[in-house]
C-alpha cells in the first residue's frame, strides 16, 4: 500500500476488504505475488492449507484410503445428502453445514447463516440468501427486508420468540451464506444446499412452509414467477407451502403489500382453521 494514500483513503481500503471477506492479517508486510517467481498459486490454496477439513470430504485426501480415485469419491450433493441425513437433530445440521467444504459460498461470507425463531413453530418460513446485515449477525432476516417481514407477521400475531408454538414462527433461507454482492443464486449452489434444506424442514417439522420469493420456489418447486405462485396453496417437500412476495420485493413495490396481507390473511386462517 503506498505511503501517498490518506487516512481515509486507507480506512475505505481496509473497509472494502473486510467487506469482500478478509478477516484476518496474515503477515505484517504485503507479498506482491505477481512479482514471485514459479507458478501463480492456486486461488484455493489457503483454503487446502488453514482451514480445518473434516475425515471424509474431497479436500482431506489423507484420510481417504490410499488407492482411491477421486471418481469413486462421492458427488458435492451426494456428499451433502448424505451428511444431512445423518443429522439426527438440528445441532448437528448446523455443525454438518458448517463442516461442509464445498460451497465456494463460504468463503466470501463472515458467518453461517442457520436460522432464527422457534424450531417448535408450526409455521416455517423460508427464504432466499443472507444479504450484508445477515452475514454480519449470523441470523436470517435482520436487515429492512427482515424488520419488514417481522412486520408482516407481527400483523397476524406471530412472532420469531412467541412463546406460544401456535404463533411462533422459524426462518431459514436455501443458501446458508451471504452471496458475493449479493447476486442469485446460482443452480450448483442450490443442488448442494438442498439436501440440507430438506433435512432441515424433516427436523423442524412444521404444518406450513412459506417460500419466500422466486428463488426458494425455484429451489422447492422447480418453478418461479411469483407474481402467478403467490397466494396459491401447493405442496413443497411433502408439506402445505404458500409462495409469498419476498419482502424486498415488498419494499421496491410497495403497492404489492395489498397482496402481502391477503397471503397472510389466509395464513392466519389456515392456522387456526
Ligand atoms: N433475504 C433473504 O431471502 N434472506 C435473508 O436472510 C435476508 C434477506
Amino acid at each position: 500500500m503506498g505511503t501517498d494514500l490518506t487516512y481515509a483513503q486507507l480506512v475505505a481500503a481496509l473497509d472494502w476488504q473486510i467487506e469482500l471477506g478478509a478477516d484476518e492479517a496474515i503477515c505484517d508486510a504485503p507479498i506482491d505475488r505477481y512479482g514471485l517467481e514459479g507458478p501463480a498459486p492456486k486461488a484455493d490454496a489457503w483454503t487446502k492449507r488453514d482451514a480445518p477439513v473434516p475425515a471424509g470430504t474431497h479436500d482431506n485426501l489423507a484420510a481417504v484410503p490410499a488407492g482411491t480415485e477421486p471418481a469413486d469419491l462421492p458427488d458435492p450433493v451426494t456428499e451433502a445428502r448424505q451428511t444431512a441425513m445423518a443429522a439426527p437433530d438440528l445441532e448437528a445440521l448446523r455443525a454438518a453445514l458448517s463442516a461442509y467444504q464445498h460451497c465456494e459460498l463460504r468463503k466470501g461470507a463472515r458467518n453461517l447463516v442457520f436460522a432464527d425463531g422457534r424450531p417448535e413453530a408450526r409455521l416455517m418460513i423460508i427464504g432466499e440468501a443472507p444479504g450484508a446485515e445477515e452475514d454480519r449477525v449470523g441470523k436470517p432476516f435482520v436487515g429492512r427486508a427482515g424488520q419488514l417481514l417481522d412486520r408482516m407477521f407481527a400483523a397476524i400475531g406471530m412472532r420469531r420468540d412467541a412463546p406460544d408454538v401456535q404463533t411462533a414462527i422459524y426462518i431459514t433461507n436455501i443458501l446458508p451464506w451471504r452471496p458475493p454482492q449479493n447476486r442469485d443464486p446460482k443452480p450448483e449452489e442450490v443442488a448442494m444446499m438442498r439436501p440440507f434444506v430438506e433435512r432441515h424442514v424433516d427436523l423442524v417439522d412444521p404444518d406450513l412452509l412459506i417460500l419466500m420469493g422466486n428463488h426458494a420456489c425455484q429451489a422447492l418447486l422447480g418453478k418461479r414467477g411469483i407474481t402467478r405462485l403467490r397466494g396459491t396453496w401447493t405442496e413443497a417437500l411433502g408439506r402445505p407451502a404458500l409462495p409469498m412476495f419476498h419482502p424486498a420485493y415488498l419494499l421496491r413495490n410497495p403497492v404489492m403489500k395489498r397482496e402481502a396481507w391477503s397471503d397472510l390473511l389466509d395464513v392466519h386462517a389456515r392456522l387456526s382453521g
